[in-house]
């Protein structure tokens, strides 16, 4: 199958090289912006593309929403297989690419998205057919990994600590998706869609590691815990779905704590499967381009769907979890918290709150911010 590869930067160029040697698959055109076709085999409109009868499937691996929308609605309505390392087009469009790719029958994969090249929403895929999923989630940014590791592993300030992952290349010039949890949210987003059949796009609560700092770093070493940024996901008793992200402290020996620098770990709960935990690079030219591979692969043995006929758009409900949340803000806010335990110093509170839902957690510290007390906090996890 001829694969014409939308977009050759990082991860573009990985997916062409690694298309010259894939069984069952050879690289096609490659779509480059007007001004940039130095070579034969890059072409600068879609039409070059949708209108090559040779051309099987497309992988775009451009980024963004717009125009990648759009060229991925005229390769599935001219009937080619379409697969995507693009999280923020499937959070944003999922629902009608999934409609489009039904229309036409060709196929719809994204496995790329998240979890760069640890094969998580391949497996959920798979697994959800037979196990009921209970809940998933885990490390699933790289960039904030590496930065909360080098600020309690090795001292850094958060400063120093982005810095670094700027001139390692991890952290992009904007980090802003990285820090605030917005990208981990997508792929939360995602994997929801894929296990649950619900793609939520209301209702999502996000918080990053944006206020963390290097004394927050060090008082939480010194009580035996490791932060991590956490991606979670689940159903709900009353069948909803939850999906959020926030800062999650774990004591020694718990597995977020070996997940060190830039990798992920993507985790998932079967009813009957137990606790499956995948590790690996979720970033990075040639480990996103393998997982861009494995879907055309699977494309060529029939898979055509990730996400199931009856997958909608819909609401997450975090309201019916419970968790203590430590909790750093100005004393002079203490109170706003319902708190077991509570030190305070230099006009600092440090305190343990009683059990919250994500969503109480998240709203207390919207108004605490808005009321002007800068704050940080996470979860207390295993
Ligand atoms: N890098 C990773 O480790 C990684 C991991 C997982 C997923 N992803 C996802 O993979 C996608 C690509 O990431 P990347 O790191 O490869 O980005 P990148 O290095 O910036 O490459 C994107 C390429 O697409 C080109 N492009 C953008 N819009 C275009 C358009 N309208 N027409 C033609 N070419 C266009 C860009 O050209 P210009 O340079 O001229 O703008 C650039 O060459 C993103 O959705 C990202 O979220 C990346």
């Amino acid at each position: 199958m001829k694969v014409a590869v939308l977009g050759y930067g990082v991860v573009g160029v990985g997916v062409y090289e690694m298309l010259k040697k894939a069984e069952g698959l050879e690289p096609g055109p490659v779509l480059v912006r007007p001004g940039k076709a130095d070579a034969p085999f890059k072409v600068t409109s879609i039409e070059q593309i949708v209108s090559d009868p040779t051309v099987g499937a497309v992988a775009e691996v451009m980024g963004g929403v717009s125009p990648a929308f759009e060229y991925a609605a005229a390769a599935l309505k001219a009937g080619k297989h379409f697969v995507t390392s693009n999280k923020a087009l499937v959070a944003a469009k999922g629902i009608e690419l999934k409609a489009l790719a039904e229309e036409s029958g060709a196929a719809f994969l994204f496995s790329a998205a998240c979890g760069g090249g640890v094969p998580f929403l391949h497996n959920l895929s798979i697994a959800r057919k037979s196990d009921e999923i209970r809940s998933l989630g885990g490390i699933l940014n790289g960039t904030t990994n590496y930065m909360l590791d080098a600020m309690q592993r090795l001292d850094m300030d958060y400063g120093q600590a982005l810095a670094d992952a700027q001139r390692l290349g991890y952290a992009e010039a904007d980090p802003t998706a990285d820090v605030s949890g917005l990208d981990a949210l997508r792929k939360i987003m995602l994997a929801c869609a894929v296990a649950y059949d619900v793609l939520p796009t209301e209702g999502l609560l996000n918080e990053g590691i944006e206020n963390m700092t290097a004394a927050d770093a060090a008082h939480m070493k010194s009580r035996g815990y490791t932060c991590r940024l956490l991606a979670q996901g689940g159903r709900n008793p009353d069948g909803s779905v939850y999906a959020f992200v926030e800062p999650v402290l774990f004591r020694a020996g718990a597995p977020e704590c070996s997940v060190l620098e830039n990798y992920n770990m993507a985790k998932y709960e079967g009813a009957c499967a137990g606790s499956i935990v995948l590790m690996g690079q979720g970033a990075g030219r040639w480990p996103t381009a393998s997982a861009v591979l494995r879907d055309l692969s699977c494309v060529l043995q029939g898979d055509r769907a990730m996400l199931q006929p009856g997958c909608k758009a819909g609401a997450a409900d975090n309201s019916a979890l419970s968790r203590l949340y430590y909790v750093r803000l100005p004393e002079a806010f203490a109170a706003r918290l319902p708190s077991e335990s509570c030190e305070a110093e230099d006009g600092l509170a440090r305190l343990v709150t009683k059990p919250l839902s994500p969503a109480a957690m998240h709203a207390a510290a919207k108004e605490i911010r808005a009321a002007g007390g800068e704050l940080f906090f996470a979860a207390i996890g295993g």
